[in-house]
């Protein structure tokens, strides 16, 4: 359309508008700051405990006084959300996964103390699913022949959702991928009291290859066997992301969540396209490490990497993204 109306060249110079700082600054039509970053962060038991991930160089696993200040950084940084995952030990891991039904488990002791520290000043988004808990690795609960039982796992979610939700979470993020659980967590927080207690579904999630570094930050890597196919969605599918995301917000899901990330940007153009909804991204673990071997291998200048893929995010029309760049990004735009 715009075609037609364009004059031909010498008249025409695309060039002229990139001339100069000034006029690229004035052209520019995606902003990326701060408040654009969620960042993800992995809870450890102790006390001063600081644990790198070899898989995720520069991340490490915080203990929770420790992850307080880790919040209060975000805070200063203008970061308005936290993701909290743990790393549960194998003893309190189990075949049905009910340590994520415990008040005092690792990730409410980690919420509470976020909140008595920063209050209102920065928001906490929890993951819901239960392979930090799991003694299999796998999301949800499973037959005899390793199968996730869809409804089991629901109501299991729904005690995770409660639980995670009394503790002070802000934002409830189901990333199971089971049918019909966003319908049953909303129905659970109305009846509970937790009106304004968000969800962001994980909608549009994808078995990926993408998955391994954080699957070595929660301990679930060496316990899963197989793959979680018959529940996150199949890489080649892009019609079924948008029926996916039609139905969790059919059923109450205040915003909805891409994942992986740069590997899935037309996803998240057709769900912003369709849906004119809140979108987020994640950009994932393996994605993560990509950037950091390539910087590590010097293919690659890691901040102005780092910034361009997050801009990309938001050229795609997502409101947010999940990265555990976060506090790095939040820095360089800062200045
Ligand atoms: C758990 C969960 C996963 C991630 C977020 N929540 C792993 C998985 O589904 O196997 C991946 C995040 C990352 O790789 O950074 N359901």
């Amino acid at each position: 359309m715009t075609q037609t109306i364009l004059a031909p060249f010498p008249a025409q110079r695309p060039r002229r508008s990139r001339s100069t700082p000034w006029s690229r600054a004035m052209h520019r039509e995606t902003i990326l700051t701060p408040a654009n970053l969620i960042w993800p962060l992995f809870v450890a038991d102790g006390q001063g405990v600081e644990d790198p991930i070899a898989s995720l160089p520069g991340v490490s696993r915080w203990s929770v006084d420790l992850m307080v200040e880790r919040a209060k950084e975000a805070v200063s940084l203008g970061i308005p959300c936290l993701a909290l995952f743990p790393y549960t030990q194998k003893e309190r891991r189990s075949e049905d996964g009910k340590e994520a039904l415990n008040p005092d488990n690792l990730m409410c002791r980690a919420i509470r103390a976020i909140k008595d520290a920063c209050g209102d000043d920065i928001g906490i988004l929890t993951d819901v699913a239960l392979d930090p808990y799991t003694s299999h690795g796998q999301d949800g609960l499973i037959d005899d022949n390793g199968y996730v039982l869809n409804d089991a796992t629901v109501e299991t979610l729904v005690g995770q959702s409660l639980n995670q939700a009394n503790a002070g979470a802000d934002i409830i993020a189901p990333s199971d991928m089971m049918d019909g659980r966003i319908a049953a967590i909303r129905a659970a927080l109305e009846g509970a009291n937790h009106q304004n207690v968000q969800i962001m579904s994980y909608a549009a999630k994808y078995a990926s290859a993408f998955y391994g570094p954080f699957r070595d930050a929660v301990g679930s890597r060496g316990l899963l066997k197989g793959d979680k196919k018959t529940y996150q969605m199949d890489p080649a599918n892009s019609d079924e992301a948008l029926r996916e995301v039609a139905i969790d917000l059919a059923e109450g899901a205040d915003s909805v969540m891409v994942k992986p990330g740069l590997p899935y940007l037309d996803i998240a153009r057709r769900v912003k396209d369709e849906f004119g909804v809140p979108v987020f991204a994640y950009q994932v673990s393996g994605e993560y490490a990509m950037i950091e071997h390539a910087v590590a291998a010097g293919a690659a200048d890691r901040d102005t990497m780092v910034l361009e893929t997050l801009l990309a995010f938001r050229r795609a029309g997502c409101s947010g993204v999940l990265t555990y760049h976060a506090a790095h990004a939040a820095r360089l735009l800062n200045g």
